[in-house]
Parts: structure tokens; sequence; C-alpha cells
């Protein structure tokens, strides 16, 4: 496996808040790899810099090769990294099927004065592109719904909604923010199976933050520990499971 993600350094201080501090954190093609840690230890932080809605304070993040924190938020996604949010953010009055075609907007060619001409090259795009966008509801089983108004799915389709708008850029690494709040035990189950499947069928790369620990500890190739802005622990689920400072950083120091 080669390294796809490469972080050092990353720092990030808000006012006199230091929510990230010297983050070193590689993912290597083909990894799920979990980001974990307590409320407010920076988790999201780093998601809004691989996607560059966040300017760090210091730092190097390499995607590729290529310097991401050079690139605009759209020129990211066009690179291949996708996410979803910790707060599902659909379109609420669009179709399913619409969300999805929306995530590949990018993907479009001709733009919206060849879709007003309804030039013929166009036209058999968007076929193609409401095929791909059908194709990737069934994927994320939401085959049925594709019709629905977003807003009247529930939270868990909703979620999977957002999934299937990411995959629609065509992405090389995913970021999934807590892919499994809000969700029951056989609805986190079944995003395991899938969260696999996308990385053995579909060969992406998956960086995920997630406070369910049977979903981190059951699908993770590595995990990597943040508490207060510093990386604390990385490693094998199992040895994450077993560190002190881990367990520590969860439970609370000893009184
Ligand atoms: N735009 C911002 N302005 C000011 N402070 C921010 C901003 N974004 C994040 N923070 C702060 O940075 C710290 C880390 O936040 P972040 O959202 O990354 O945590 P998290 O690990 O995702 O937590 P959670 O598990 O609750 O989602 C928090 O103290 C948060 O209040
Ligand atoms: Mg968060």
């Amino acid at each position: 496996m080669t390294g796809l993600l490469s972080v050092s350094g990353l720092s990030i201080n808000f006012g006199g808040l230091a929510a990230l501090s010297d983050l070193d954190l590689e993912v290597a093609e083909g990894a799920i790899v979990a980001l974990i840690g307590p409320n407010g230890a920076g988790k999201t932080t780093v998601f809004n810099v691989l996607s560059g809605l966040y300017h760090p304070s210091r730092g190097r993040v390499t995607f590729r090769g290529d310097d991401l924190l050079a690139l605009a938020p759209y020129a990211i996604a066009r690179r291949g990294v996708a996410r979803t949010f910790q707060n599902t953010e659909v379109f609420r009055r669009l179709s399913a099927l619409d969300n999805v075609l929306i995530g590949r907007h990018a993907h479009i060619k001709g733009g919206v004065l060849g879709g007003a001409l309804a030039l013929p090259r166009v036209r058999s795009e968007e076929a193609r592109a409401r095929r791909d966008a059908r194709a990737l509801l069934d994927l994320v089983g939401l085959g049925d719904s594709a019709n629905v108004e977003a807003a009247s799915l529930p939270l868990g389709h909703q979620k999977r909604l957002e999934m299937a708008r990411a995959l629609a850029a065509e992405p090389t690494l995913l970021l999934l923010d807590e892919p499994a709040g809000g969700l029951n035990p056989t609805e986190t189950r079944e995003l395991m199976g899938l969260i696999r499947r996308l990385r053995d069928e579909r060969k992406l790369t998956i960086l995920l933050v997630e406070h369910d620990m049977q979903l981190v500890m059951g699908i993770s190739d590595r995990v990597a520990v943040l508490d207060h802005g510093r990386k604390i622990a990385e490693g094998k689920p199992g040895e994450i499971s077993r560190d002190p400072a881990v367990i520590e950083a969860y439970l609370g120091a000893p009184e």
C-alpha cells in the first residue's frame, strides 16, 4: 500500500484555542482509517482542513503528492476527495435522485448553457448521469427511494443519501464524519458492510470519524486517536482499545 494522504505538522488555532497541534497522519491507499477522540478533540476540524474549508496555521497536507492546502474546496473535490457532514446536509426539498445528481455536477460537461440548448451530447451525458445516480442509490440501499423527497427519509437513509452524493463525485478518498451517528445497531451493522464494500469493490480509501466503537474496531485497518487537538495514539484497533492513554482520554484521569 502506498501513501495516498499525508498530513504533517498540522496546527490550527481559533483565537486562543489550539484545535489541532502538530498532527501527523498517513492514510495508505485502500485503507480504512478511523479518527477517534472525545468531543471537541479536533476530528471534524481535520476534515474541514482536508476539504479546504479551514486554513491551518502550520503544516502540510499532500494528496497523491499534490499540495492540498493550495487548492480551493471545489478543486480538492475534483482531485478526488469527497466528504459527508456530521450534521447530515442533504437538499431537503429535492428528491433522493436529484441529491445524487448534484453530487455528480462537477463531472457533467456542457454546463447550464449546453443543458438549456439541449445539445445532444449533453442530453446523453445527462442520461448517463441519471443511470449512474440510480446505481449509486442502489449501492447504498436506497434504490426504492429515488423519487422520495430527501426531508421525508429517515435519518439513517439521509446519511446514506449523503454518502451516495459524495460517491457521485467519483472520489478516491472518502471522508465520513460520524456516519453511524443516530443509527440503531442494525443500521450500524449494515453501514459497516457498505463501508467495507466501498473499499473492497470500489477501491476507495476511507477516513472516518466515529464514536461508535463497534464500527471503528470492526472495520478499521488503523485508528488514530485525538485528544485536545493532539494525536495521543495510533495503531491497529486491538492496540488502541488496550492503550492506557486512550482509555484515560475517554474516561478522564482518575481523581
Ligand atoms: N470555526 C470554528 N471557530 C471556533 N472554534 C472552532 C471552530 N471549529 C471548531 N472549533 C473548536 O475546535 C475544537 C475542535 O472542534 P471539532 O469540531 O473539530 O471537534 P470534534 O472532535 O469533531 O468533536 P465532536 O466529537 O463533538 O464532533 C472545539 O473546541 C471547537 O469548539
Ligand atoms: Mg465533530
